[in-house]
């Protein structure tokens, strides 16, 4: 276990929480539900799944589904983020999300897995290298 800003990451149980979330993934064009489970500063865990549309560039991922339901809570600030589908080996967020998750901070832990149990983590920076993020804009004060 380690520990991030003061809350402690429990690997499996966010792993656990992210099979749970794939479980409600509304994904009848793919047949490839994904998982995520997002762990806030406070401590609570925001779920998501991918939601997939019949227009099908209008799908959005679980990642994303999981920092909307967080952000409609009221937390901004997270530790760690958990993403599950049944890869050949650990899921990877798409690029898209990789830029949602930078916006919230490059530090956040991208635990990556699937079904099978294979494990990887790496941050969120790690994932999306010089990134354009809220620090980009702050020249003009507009960084949130
Ligand atoms: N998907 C996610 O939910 N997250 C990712 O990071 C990769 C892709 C979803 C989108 C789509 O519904 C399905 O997986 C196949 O691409």
């Amino acid at each position: 276990m380690l520990k991030d800003a003061g809350v402690r990451i429990d690997r499996k149980a966010l792993i656990d929480a992210a099979l749970r979330a794939r479980e409600r993934a509304y994904a009848p064009y793919s047949g490839f539900p994904v998982g995520a489970a997002l762990l806030g500063e406070s401590g609570n865990v925001y779920l998501g799944c991918n939601v997939e549309n019949a227009s099908y560039g209008l799908t959005w991922c679980a990642e994303r589904t999981a920092i909307g339901n967080a952000i409609a809570s009221g937390e901004r600030r997270f530790v760690a983020i958990a993403i599950v589908a049944a890869t050949p080996g650990p899921c990877a967020p798409c690029g898209a999300c990789r830029q949602a998750l930078v916006e919230f901070g490059e530090a956040i832990r991208v635990i990556m897995a699937n079904v099978d149990g294979a494990i990887e983590e790496k941050t969120a920076g790690e994932l999306l290298p010089e990134a354009f993020g809220p620090q980009a804009l702050s020249k003009e004060g507009r960084n949130p």
